[in-house]
């Protein structure tokens, strides 16, 4: 008791260990703690913040809040232009959109995904208006903000099926589009076989060579995405008694349950020319980032997703963990595990932590 230690612990010689090694030698010091660690804290620069977008003309109505993803809004693209601006003020230079097209604009093919007056093609084009090269802009390309199905691809509602090679067609067109708009990579968020390829020759034949894709290349079927599907209203419908539509996305997207498959999957990104991989969801794949960062020379990105992000906040806005912490934990986590870019909805807020600890 007289040297602070609790009443009842044993006398330091009697439980002495001959222990050679100890590292907890190696963690006594913040100084020291500091000087060896093995991963470079998260930059701004490393952060791609996803936006959702609505179209206030069409669809004035729409509501700002998300339900499910509390501190998330869907904007309007003027207000867009002002979200980034803020978001590159704390260095955070990289964005993806995400459009929420109006009901009335969808339809079973999706065709609006390749208007040139579309909401992901406006925002893009106020976005390079606004900022130049100063933002690099990511968009997305598939079909699923944009058909009545809310599959990523057509759906043959005959056999139920989503149909892959029509649908990379129409994914040409749409990444074309986009690059016409000015966006500085496209990323198919699709995971139809093959579309890696004939995007980027797509692409090519139009003058776009210098446009980059970044592939969502292992990405899983996951319930993750729940809270981005009520964001952009994007969720796979029922289908009904004349029409079948697959109820979920497991024919495309990955079973959570498979690892070396992802190395199928980067090999065919490979070979097509991807200028990015990206893992996705992000924290319960930590693995498969690992996978991809040993098996490539490519930079690899990770998508901390919309359920992951809802899972977080719930628990902050309980007071049950401490938001920042466990927010500035997880990215450390995932460039721990190989990741050199981070798409979170959490880049700017995570930007304004980094620069106040910066200023401290
Ligand atoms: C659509 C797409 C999805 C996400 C990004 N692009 C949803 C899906 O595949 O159903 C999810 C992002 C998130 O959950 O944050 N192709």
């Amino acid at each position: 008791a007289a040297l602070g230690v609790p009443a009842g612990t044993p006398a330091r010689s009697s439980c002495k260990q001959e222990l050679a090694d100890r590292p907890r030698r190696n963690r006594r010091s913040e100084v020291f703690r500091d000087a060896i660690r093995e991963t470079a804290p998260v930059k701004p620069a490393n952060l791609i913040y996803p936006l959702f977008v609505f179209d206030d003309v069409v669809e004035p109505d729409t509501e700002r809040e998300i339900a499910s993803m509390p501190g998330v809004r869907r904007h309007t693209v003027e207000e867009v232009v002002a979200e980034v601006g803020e978001a590159i003020a704390v260095g955070v230079k990289q964005c993806v959109v995400f459009p929420k097209t109006p009901d009335s604009l969808k339809t079973r093919l999706g065709e609006e995904c390749f208007n040139k007056q579309g909401l992901a093609q406006r925002t893009i084009r106020a976005l390079k208006e606004a900022y130049g090269d100063e933002v690099y802009v990511h968009t997305d390309v598939a079909l699923d903000p944009y058909n009545t199905d809310g599959h990523d691809g057509i759906v043959d509602d005959k056999i139920g099926r989503v149909l892959n090679d029509e649908t990379v067609e129409m994914l040409c067109k749409q990444a074309v589009s986009q690059a016409e708009a000015g966006c500085d990579c496209v990323a198919p968020s699709d995971m139809m076989d093959g579309r890696i390829g004939a995007i980027r020759q797509a692409l090519d034949e139009a003058g776009y060579e210098h446009v980059s894709i970044m592939s969502y290349c292992a990405k899983y079927a996951s319930a993750f995405y729940g809270p981005f599907r009520d964001a952009l209203d994007s969720a796979p419908s029922a289908g009904g008694a004349e029409r079948k539509v697959p109820k979920d996305k497991k024919t495309y997207q990955m079973d959570p349950g498979n690892f070396r498959e992802a190395l199928r999957e980067l090999e065919a990104d490979e070979a097509e020319g991807a200028d990015v991989v990206m893992v996705k969801p992000g924290m319960p794949y930590l693995d498969v980032i690992r996978l991809l960062r040993d098996n490539t020379a490519l930079p690899v990105a990770a998508y901390h997703v919309s359920g992951e992000y809802a899972m977080t906040k719930a628990a902050a806005m309980n007071g049950w963990v401490d938001e920042r912490a466990v927010v500035m934990e997880a990215l450390t986590c995932f460039k721990r595990s190989g990741a050199d870019l981070i798409l979170t909805y959490y880049a700017k807020q995570a930007a304004q932590w980094i620069k106040e600890d910066n200023e401290a």
